[in-house]
């Protein structure tokens, strides 16, 4: 019953699929860098959903609201169609666009993806129970994984939302590609939903990667324990204190893994010994920070043009609406 509509395409084990060869590049490299995305293991999906309750985190309740008092907007001006959410974790702030196109359109389909596979399938199960017209078909993997079956795929119309200011994750470069992968899995008219966090003073953005409780550091900290079981490693997390500061210049919150002693580490799957200094770092996530002009030239650039664009009263996060 619970599971009628529903299917998880791709297993857990394809998740990340080039084994590792990111992190070796990562952590060859001068200076030392990890992909974020080996944050969210099931363990780390917790510890993120627990950050987007702390007080100091901001954006997941400022665009919360943003979706709460425009999700009916959003749901008239695109008319019927499908919902494909990247990274859509718990699919929590989801459910305000859900509410909106279920009043307005009978039945659609909503196709959530996300790398973490426990996390997914938990939130399944909690929209199959209160959407029981809605069709779901989870999506495990990631970005470049989903949105290459996507563009392969035939499709009615769909807007595909990227919520929380996750592209902030991409330097500039990474963005431009990632945005171009995105046009190209929409077809002309298609819509592009896309979450930012903007730029506003330093103090505010470091207290929100620095949160009293220790939770963002228990989550940067927890990418060491995902890479110990996924590639053997023996990295003690005890060698290694977080730390988030805000760089100005470009804009973006630095989180790194700091390494208060000199030793080695192994990753026995990956064939890999490193060697850290002590008060070596490594960077384990930048989160931009985004001006709306700019990021709408960007946008603009890649074909999709902007229809809309919502704020909260404080202009802390905003929200573009753009079509292919
Ligand atoms: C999920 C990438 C948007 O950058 O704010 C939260 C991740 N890292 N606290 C962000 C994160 C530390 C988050 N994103």
């Amino acid at each position: 019953m619970l599971t009628k509509n529903f299917q998880i395409l791709a297993n857990n084990h394809q998740l990340i699929k080039n084994d590792g060869a990111d992190v070796i590049q990562g952590l060859t490299q001068t200076p030392k860098s990890l992909p974020p995305k080996y944050f969210y293991d099931d363990r780390g999906s917790e510890l993120f959903e627990q950050i987007c309750e702390l007080p100091e985190y901001y954006p997941t309740r400022t665009e919360a609201w943003i979706l709460r008092q425009y999700a009916n907007e959003i749901a008239q001006i695109t008319g019927e169609c499908e919902l494909i959410e990247l990274g859509s974790g718990s699919s929590t702030k989801t459910i305000f666009l859900l509410d909106a196109y279920q009043k307005i359109y009978t039945l659609f389909r909503y196709i959530p993806i996300d790398v973490s596979a426990g996390i997914l399938k938990a939130s399944v199960l909690k929209l199959q129970k209160k959407y029981s017209n809605l069709s779901i078909d989870a999506l495990v993997g990631t970005y470049e994984q989903a949105l290459a079956q996507l563009a392969s795929t035939a499709s009615p119309c769909r807007m595909i939302f990227f919520l929380g200011s996750s592209i902030g994750n991409f330097n500039q470069r990474d963005a431009d590609v990632f945005l171009h992968q995105i046009a190209d899995a929409l077809n002309p008219g298609d819509y592009f939903l896309l979450g930012l966090d903007l730029q506003k003073p330093k103090d505010i953005l470091e207290a929100a990667y620095n949160d009293n409780q220790g939770v963002t550091a228990a989550f940067n900290l927890n990418i060491l324990s995902h890479l110990n079981w996924r590639f053997q490693g023996n990295f003690d997390l005890n060698s290694f204190n977080h730390q988030a500061i805000y760089n100005q210049a470009d804009a973006q919150i630095e989180m790194y893994l700091h390494s208060h002693k000199s030793h080695w580490v192994s990753l026995e799957a990956l064939d890999l010994k490193v060697f850290l200094e002590s008060g070596e770092k490594i960077l384990t996530e930048i989160s931009r920070k985004f001006d709306l002009a700019i990021m709408q030239k960007e946008l603009e650039i890649q074909g999709l043009k902007t229809v809309k664009i919502w704020t909260d009263p404080q202009e802390w996060f905003g929200l573009i609406l753009c079509q292919a």
